[in-house]
């Protein structure tokens, strides 16, 4: 074990060489599916050696040399270290002390794994055109060409490419200069890059068409598609144009370059990547067809955009020193994204949703035992890779979210903007983003946030009243019983809380338990408010009653209901109360009108389906759903009115499935009625389709699911073809469960989309058995594919986290201690607490549930 960990840690490179400025020439072969490559590094040395040592992976070097004195010297043997990931050049004389250019001569592929420098494909005009393109986040521009892989390693870079006559060739700046090279090639030189990390420089080459447009401070701004797509890119450059603006002026930064490129790629191994100037997105996450994309896809385009676009700053022009620090990264943009996004839609309501997509997501992961601090300790590319995750990028951003409000919105702007001055170009750490807070409000930033990032987990503050106080208690949260008895740390956070008790109060729980005065003692008190504090909420009962008024006639906002119903399904799941409770206080939400509110009592409702979903009561629980949204429905039903709230458009396709699955007649019949009609020809509005795809399939046969997987083979808008992709994991028939999940691996999906499709199955109740049979027998192939690090494995391992089956978890657990999983040990640790958790959830409950139901329903 000890050794283990050596190894792991022992991976960084020596401090005392580090590059000044690149100069790289890379040739891509699109036919072949290799590249040829020439670098110069300009290196500083600040102690003399014979030994150079770079990252490098599956490239294959043919000389190195460096000059000394006027003179070369060749790299006398080259050894690689795979497992570190390293090239070493030993050379004859020592290189003394001073700055030294050192030449590289190398050879790579274009692998197919969407890492490094890759290749991706596409039908146009019934014949298929290949591209190269890069992901170099967080380790792997190592598989493009010899470097300092680390992000406080940062350079200037002067990129070359050779590339076939005709072809569009993109890197993070303008080129300078395009000159003709041999028979065929011309080579396309860009302008130096700004000083930066190794992670964020781009290639692309292949047939692209854009469109541009150029910001007020005349930035120019161009999307590019694979041919015949640019009509669906007129949104996202709209975004981006207002979004740059928009950045501009919150960080009274400008945007350092004259460029910004953003760029379509068909095979993408996640949603985006902020390179510098060159950010690249899978199809999805930028393209929206004015015909057949959702009103949810537009939202999600926004989003990406935004948070990409942020990352520009906070990343790119200040990175951290290290992967430890990445939730400043990620954190940041995925709180950042939110706020450029409310500018420039401020009718969606984004911030509501926060409550649900970041904040619910980050409690959710972060009540388990197998959590991690946000500042991590991380060295292998393996670690590093599993580190992109919910604590980093949800957790992150709800931290930032509960400082923001402490600090109010004037300090906290001039703390970001104090912060992107001072360390432009450099690298930080977490203390250093504190320090700037502390400068601008003079308030105790270090020490409130201390905790939030440097321990594991979050406090249940327990609320309850002590005459005419409040009292306050907090412990730590876990979802389960579980995972409490196993721990033993004590931590305990400086929270700031607000609650209102007709007017608003805002304290600081610093100790274990605290009372507060109360100005109206007999009045309601909902603690929390805008759910702005990262931690859950335990009303006493009497607390708890008081609230329920409030919520039936909305007199508290929509953010603030969303939270007290999403504690409580949690608290039913920790054991801390009984499920009985939550369905009790759903009647209050009988006249429910928002769509974010709907969609956290939706998301419980669901965990609590997938947990009966062997049990008699799942019939039971259907007919209540149904009771519960009826009075909605009848008020959205299923036409869209024109001019329309953008959230009731959402709202309506999520009340409709809801609905549908819990086998609403009135909803499936027509759902079945539109999806025929659609096989003849008739439109249906872009924002229906998954539903009646999941519907239709839920209780569909093999003739529907001939259909589907037909449309599936044809379509080409991706966001289309993801909706029938996870219906074809809603089957209840077995075999097309099987069938759906060897397809998923077929070469009619992209190594992109098979995951989604495999989790489809594995989530659903029907499939768990067959998802875990797959998941054994296809081990090989899925770690061909998705076992070199990074986050795609623990994603998949994920999708059997719903079940309440102990068999599941005696497979699960078994499977998974004898086969290895890079880059998921962490996640299947998550898996099998969440298994137990299940399962002692539904011991516990199960039969109360059950005389619950029947108790209400007649
Ligand atoms: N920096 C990431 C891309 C990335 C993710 C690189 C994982 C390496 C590993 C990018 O900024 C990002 O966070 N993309 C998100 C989308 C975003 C809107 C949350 C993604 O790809 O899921
Ligand atoms: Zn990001």
């Amino acid at each position: 074990m000890k050794n283990k960990n050596l190894n792991k840690k022992n991976v960084r490179l020596e401090k005392y060489i580090s590059p000044i400025k690149y100069d790289i020439t890379l040739r891509p072969d699109l036919e072949n599916f290799t590249f040829e490559g020439f670098e110069s590094i300009e290196v500083d040395i600040s102690k003399s050696t014979n030994l150079v040592t770079l990252h490098s992976k599956e490239l294959s070097i043919e000389t190195a040399e460096v000059k000394i004195n006027k003179e070369k010297v060749f790299s006398k043997k080259i050894t690689y270290d795979e497992k570190k990931e390293l090239v070493i050049f030993n050379f004859p004389v020592k290189i003394p002390i001073g700055k030294h250019k050192i030449n590289i001569v190398f050879k790579g592929i274009l692998n197919d794994k969407m890492r490094g420098f890759y290749k991706s494909s596409y039908d146009y005009e019934g014949k298929i055109n290949h591209l190269a393109t890069t992901q170099f986040e967080a380790t792997d521009a190592r598989r493009a060409f010899p470097c300092f892989d680390e992000p406080s390693q940062k350079s200037i870079f002067n990129v070359s490419l050779i590339v076939p006559k005709g072809k569009t060739a993109i890197s993070n700046t303008l080129p300078v200069s395009v000159q003709e090279h041999e028979s065929g090639y011309e080579i396309v030189k860009f302008s130096p890059t700004p000083k930066m990390s190794t992670y964020l420089l781009a290639f692309i080459i292949g047939d692209f068409e854009y469109i541009e447009s150029k910001t007020k401070n005349g930035v120019l701004v161009r999307i590019y598609t694979t041919l015949g797509k640019k009509h669906q890119a007129n949104f996202a450059l709209d975004c981006a144009v207002k979004t740059l603006e928009f950045y501009e002026k919150y960080f009274n930064i400008k945007y350092p370059l004259n460029t910004l490129d953003m760029i379509a790629i068909p095979d993408f191994a996640s949603g985006a990547m902020e390179n510098w100037g060159a950010v690249t997105y899978r199809e999805t996450a930028i393209l929206v067809d004015q015909v057949n994309s959702s009103t949810a896809n537009k939202q999600w385009v926004a989003l990406v955009i935004a948070h990409e676009l942020a990352h520009q700053w906070f990343g790119n022009l200040v990175t951290m020193k290290w992967w430890t620090h990445l939730w400043l990264n990620e954190g940041f943009a995925s709180y950042i994204e939110y706020l450029a996004v409310d500018k420039l839609f401020p009718d969606w309501n984004i911030w509501t949703q926060f409550a649900n997509h970041d904040l619910g997501v980050a409690l959710k992961l972060d009540s388990l035992k197998h959590t991690h601090p946000i500042e991590v300790e991380v060295h292998h590319p393996d670690e590093i890779g599993e580190i992109f995750d919910e604590v980093s990028y949800s957790k992150g951003a709800s931290v930032i979210r509960m400082l923001a409000e402490y600090l109010g919105e004037v300090n906290f702007r001039d703390g970001l903007r104090y912060y992107l001055k001072k360390h432009s170009y450099k690298n930080t750490e977490t203390i250093h983003l504190w320090q700037a807070f502390e400068k601008v409000s003079k308030k105790p930033v270090s020490k409130l946030m201390k905790n939030w990032t440097g321990v594991s987990g979050y406090p249940i503050v327990k609320a309850s009243l002590n005459k005419d106080k409040l009292s306050l208690t907090q412990d730590r949260f876990f979802s389960s019983i579980f995972s409490k008895l196993k721990n033993k740390e004590k931590s305990t956070w400086e929270i700031p809380i607000s609650f209102e008790n007709k007017s608003v109060q805002k304290v600081l729980l610093s100790k274990k338990s605290e009372s507060f005065m109360l100005k109206h003692p007999n009045s309601p008190i909902k603690v929390n408010i805008g759910e702005k504090g990262f931690f859950r909420t335990m009303y006493s009962k009497e607390l708890l009653m008081r609230l329920y008024e409030p919520v039936a006639n909305k007199e508290i906002l929509p953010i603030d209901r969303l939270g007290i119903i999403r504690d409580l399904f949690a608290l039913s799941e920790s054991g801390d109360i009984s499920t009985e409770i939550v369905l009790e206080f759903l009647t209050a939400y009988k006249e429910e009108d928002d769509y974010t509110v709907w969609l956290e009592i939706a998301g419980g409702l669901s965990k609590l389906k997938q947990l009966l979903a062997k049990t008699k009561s799942i019939q039971n629980l259907d007919r209540f759903i149904i009771k519960l949204f009826s009075p909605i429905f009848d008020k959205i039903g299923w036409e869209k009115i024109q001019g329309e709230a953008h959230t009731d458009t959402l709202l309506r396709s999520l009340i409709l499935t809801k609905l549908g699955r819990s086998k609403d007649e009135r909803v499936l019949s027509k759902a079945k009625y539109l999806f025929n009609e659609m096989q003849n020809g008739l439109h249906i509005d872009p924002d229906l389709r998954a539903t009646l795809y999941n519907l239709v399939a839920i209780f569909g046969d093999k003739k529907d699911y001939n259909t589907l997987l037909e449309r599936y083979k044809k379509e080409a808008l991706h966001e289309e073809k993801n909706r029938i992709g996870n219906a074809l994991g809603e089957f209840k028939n077995t075999k097309l469960l099987c069938e759906t999940i060897n397809f998923s691996i077929s070469e009619n999906v992209r190594l992109q989309d098979s995951v989604s499709i495999i989790s489809s199955v594995g989530s659903n109740p029907d499939g768990r058995s067959i998802w875990l049979k797959f998941i054994k027998q296809n081990w090989k192939t899925l770690l061909n594919r998705y076992g070199d690090g990074g986050h795609t494995l623990g994603r998949l391992v994920k999708a059997i986290s719903l079940s309440a089956e102990k068999e599941h978890l005696a497979k699960f657990t078994e499977f998974f201690n004898k086969n290895k999983a890079p880059g998921a040990a962490r996640a299947i640790e998550q898996v099998k607490e969440k298994l137990n958790s299940n399962i002692s959830w539904l011991e516990r409950d199960g039969k109360n549930i059950d005389k619950f139901f029947k108790s209400v329903i007649k």
